[in-house]
Formats: structure tokens, C-alpha cells, sequence
């Protein structure tokens, strides 16, 4: 049966309304389209009980909090805005292990909602959990692949009680309920971003300057990629963006010798993140991206290289 989104958002609402009764919720907005979705849903069900927090981890991508803001305005959510730059940057110190990242962010992700949760009064947290992130975190018979830090990243122990709304949906599905509550076409056609966020796309240590420099050049992959398919000149990837590899190279920067490191351009064509093929982009594309990395960001990086592999064998994310 073709899935309804208009009696999906109807059963969502009650199921919130019965799940919290008259308590307080809060809900974790990241500003992609699971967790937009999930707000306000929440916050149709449960008006002025419901807080959204965002939480600026210092791994978001280029001018998100700005855009946070804007939609939660237009949404007319509650919106708590809170500023954790320094507190993941210490806790990912020295951390090069990509689980042990994962359950880290996840695991301080919980600490801040929970202590937002206590400010609040609220028993309930509500999270954009769609059904790719728990099945590949790995239950009952199947193998972990990664932790999605919303669900194989949650700590053991903690205070609140999960509401999610999307968990049984896929990214289509979504979509379609973002456009039903009348979300605007940026929000619910945006491309997937990973819940750890650009930590996962700098392989090794994620440094504060390391989340500067792939911030930059994920912004200058999607600007170019978007205008190049506005143009018409390729098909508009399902997802695309740029990773920061531990690797330095000799380069030359003006007369002298430079050592610097290599991003990796990925995009790829995909239906709902399960498996995934590697989106072709024209080589003047993949010139200007890498023109512009290497300008904008020449005292840092001197090489970049393109990404072609499909999922399996590889994941879309590198780690
Ligand atoms: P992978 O890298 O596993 O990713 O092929 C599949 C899709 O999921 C996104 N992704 C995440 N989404 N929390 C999320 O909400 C996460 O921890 C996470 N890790 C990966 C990824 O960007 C891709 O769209």
C-alpha cells in the first residue's frame, strides 16, 4: 500500500499525545529534515510542552545555527539554542577511533538534553530516528555497521524516555511528511547530514581547526554541485560533500614546497542511504571544486581527489 503522509502525521500526533499525556518533552532539533520533521510534529502535539533544543556542537555545517534559527521562527517552535563548541572539542581529544567518536558525541548529545530536559521539567525526549540508523546500528541478528550516535551511540543509562515519531520511516518518507506539514522545499528536500555531523567527516582527531577547514570545503562542494545541477550540467546527487583524510602530500604554493593535506570529494545517487552508487560529476565540476579548495583553503590543503566507490563495499560517510 502507498504510504499516506497525511494519516501518518494524524497517527504521529496521537501516538505523541498518548505517549507523553499532559508531561513536557523536549526534542532534539539538528535542522535536517528527520529531526525538523519530528519537532513539529511535537510541537502539534504537545503546543508550549515542548522545548527544541539545537546544540551548536562545533560540527555543524557552514552557517547552520543562523539557519536554525530562521525555520524554528517560521515554525513557530520553542527554540533553545545551546552552545557546546568547547565542550566537544575536549571530549573528542585524541579520539581517532570512528565508534569511539560516534558513542562519545552520542553520549554527550544525552548529557545536554538531559540537563536541558531537568531545566525544563521535561521526562521525555524526542529524537529524529529513522529506521536505516537503527538497523544498521546493528539489534538482535544483524551486525553493526555503525553507531548512529541516535541510537547504538545512546549511553546505557539515561533519564529520559525516547519519543520517535519517524523511526519506522525512510528518508522518502520523510520527505513526503515534511512536505504534508507544509515544511518549505529547502527543509524537506535537503540533503542527509550525519547526526555526529562534520566529526565524522575529518578522519583521525577532529580539532577544532580540522571541523574549520572541512566545513569550508563541504560548503564549496555543495555550492558548486547545487549550481552545476541548477545549470543543468549533472543530476542533482542525493547526497554530496567533502571528507578531510589525515594524509599530507607535497604540493608547490607559489615558488615554494608545500605539505599539506587531501579532502576528498564524495556525492552519490541513492534512495533511502541503504545502499548507494557514486553520482558521475563533469570533470569542469570537479576542476572548479577542486580549484576552489585548494585557493580558499591553501594553507591547509594541496590535493584533492574524487571519491568513486559504491555502497557496499564502502559506507556513504567514511566513518
Ligand atoms: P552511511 O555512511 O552509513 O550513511 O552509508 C547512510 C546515511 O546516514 C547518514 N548518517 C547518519 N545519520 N546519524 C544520522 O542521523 C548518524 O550517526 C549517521 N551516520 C551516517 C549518512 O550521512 C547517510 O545519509
Amino acid at each position: 500500500m502507498a504510504f499516506n503522509p497525511e494519516k501518518f502525521i494524524d497517527e504521529a500526533i496521537s501516538e505523541i499525545k498518548k505517549q507523553v499525556g499532559g508531561g513536557k518533552a523536549i526534542v532534539a532539533m539538528s535542522g535536517g529534515v528527520d529531526s525538523t520533521v519530528t519537532a513539529v510534529l511535537m510541537g502539534r502535539a504537545l503546543g508550549k510542552n515542548c522545548a527544541a533544543i539545537f546544540v551548536d556542537t562545533g560540527y555543524m555545517r557552514k552557517n547552520e545555527p543562523e539557519r536554525i534559527k530562521e525555520i524554528a521562527a517560521k515554525s513557530q517552535l520553542n527554540l533553545r539554542f545551546i552552545d557546546a563548541h568547547e565542550e566537544f572539542y575536549s571530549a573528542l581529544k585524541g579520539i581517532v577511533e570512528p565508534e569511539q567518536k560516534r558513542k562519545i558525541i552520542g553520549e554527550k548529545f544525552i548529557r545536554i538534553f538531559e540537563k536541558a530536559a531537568k531545566e525544563e521539567k521535561a521526562a521525555f525526549l524526542g529524537q529524529g530516528t529513522l529506521a536505516p540508523d537503527w538497523i544498521e546500528s546493528g539489534s538482535g541478528l544483524r551486525a553493526t555497521i555503525k553507531s548512529h550516535h541516535n541510537v547504538g551511540g545512546l549511553p546505557k543509562e539515561m533519564n529520559l524516555t525516547l519519543v520517535e515519531p519517524v523511526r519506522e520511516l525512510y528518508k522518502d518518507e520523510v520527505r513526503k511528511v515534511g512536505k504534508a506539514l507544509g515544511l518549505p522545499e529547502l527543509i524537506y528536500n535537503r540533503q542527509p547530514f550525519p547526526g555526529p555531523g562534520l566529526a565524522v567527516r575529518i578522519m583521525g582527531e577532529a580539532t577544532r581547526e580540522k571541523a574549520g577547514i572541512v566545513r569550508e570545503a563541504c560548503a564549496i562542494a555543495e555550492e558548486e554541485i547545487e549550481r552545476a545541477a541548477k545549470e543543468g550540467k549533472m543530476l542533482m546527487p542525493w547526497q554530496y560533500f567533502a571528507v578531510l583524510l589525515p594524509i599530507k602530500t607535497v604540493g608547490v604554493l607559489g615558488d615554494a614546497r608545500a605539505y599539506g593535506y587531501t579532502v576528498a570529494v564524495r556525492a552519490v545517487e541513492s534512495f533511502d542511504g541503504m545502499t548507494a552508487k557514486a553520482c558521475p560529476i563533469p570533470p569542469e565540476v570537479l576542476e572548479k571544486i577542486s580549484n576552489r579548495i585548494t585557493r580558499e583553503l591553501k594553507e591547509h590543503v594541496n590535493r584533492v581527489v574524487y571519491d568513486i566507490t559504491s555502497k557496499p563495499p564502502g559506507t556513504i560517510e567514511w566513518e
